[in-house]
């Protein structure tokens, strides 16, 4: 059996991780010295290693911890790293848009790579662009993905009646029509145009939701601004409680969440790739299953 060790992100998830593997956790000490650097100290290792670590609130930082702890762990006597990044960061900058632009993803990969990271395990992954197969073939890094839309499915068919399932982008088909098999319901996707960073721009369908209930499903709220597009025009279209399910809740602007609800939203439901108050779904176990089919 591997070794779990804990980024100093989720160490409740590494633990119950390990739990869930029958193996033993461990907790390197993770401090700052009065300039800012990192400081850890691991205890020593064998074998395959599962690190636990997700990239928020402070994507940067988590970065640089996991790189400089994977480092240590090969140094320590691992053999093989499988990082276990719940909520990946830098997953959306996988494209130039304009000249000079990076390709994010590529440069973050390619920085656990040298650590000594052979693989690594994440939940409903921003593949927008890229397939799974595309964004691993970038380093030989080894990408793996479990999704947690069966959970989130099932947790909000808890409040909602057979709910019209809605996608924002057309992105957002592979959860939306999952999440409609598993509540026997039917869905839709929306269109969504990216006009910059913070700005985008939600073409309704023609979607009959008059007195039904919705539930939106994506892989991440950040801003807020998309769900709260699609809530209003949900919402002009006599739609009746409406739940928005997303894995991982980013939640950057101050004021999303409660953005959310003053747009209409009556649910909201995560999980804890990003601990917050919405996350009722635990992807722990999800996790722990893939794992024990890579090891
Ligand atoms: C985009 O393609 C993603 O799937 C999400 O819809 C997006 O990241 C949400 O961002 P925001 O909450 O800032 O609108």
């Amino acid at each position: 059996m591997p070794e779990v060790v804990a980024g100093s992100s989720h160490p409740g998830m590494a633990f119950s991780i390990a739990r869930a593997l029958g193996t033993k956790a461990y907790f390197p000490k993770v401090e700052k010295f009065p300039d800012g650097e990192t400081h850890i100290v691991s205890p020593p290792v064998k074998g395959t290693v599962v690190y636990v670590q997700t990239m928020h609130p402070y994507p940067n930082e988590m970065l640089v911890e996991m790189e400089l702890t994977t480092n240590l762990l090969k140094e320590l006597g691992a053999t093989r790293i499988i990082a276990v990044v719940p909520y990946l960061a830098y997953t959306r900058q996988d494209t130039r848009h304009e000249e000079g632009e990076a390709i994010a993803i590529k440069g973050m990969l390619r920085m656990l790579e040298a650590a000594g990271v052979n693989d690594v395990l994440s939940v409903d992954i921003h593949l927008h662009r890229l397939s799974l197969k595309a964004m691993s073939g970038l380093t030989s890094v080894t990408l793996h993905e479990v999704s947690a839309v069966d959970a989130l499915a099932k947790e909000a068919g808890r409040y909602l009646k057979k709910p019209v399932v809605v996608g924002p982008d057309s992105e957002s088909e592979r959860w939306a029509k999952r999440a409609a098999e598993l509540l026997d319901s039917n869905y839709d996707v929306l269109e969504k145009t990216r006009i910059s960073p913070k700005e985008i721009e939600i073409r309704p369908k023609t979607m009959d939701v008059k007195g039904r209930d919705v539930l939106i499903i994506d892989d991440i709220v950040s801003t807020g601004d998309t769900i709260m597009k699609v809530i209003s025009s949900l919402k002009s279209k006599g739609a009746n409680r409406i739940a928005a399910a997303f894995t991982h809740g980013v939640l950057s602007g101050e004021d999303a969440a409660a953005g959310l609800y003053r747009a209409g939203a009556d649910y909201l439901i995560s999980t804890n790739t990003i601990n917050n108050e919405f996350s009722r779904v635990d992807v722990g176990p999800i996790i722990a299953e893939k794992l024990k089919e890579i090891l």
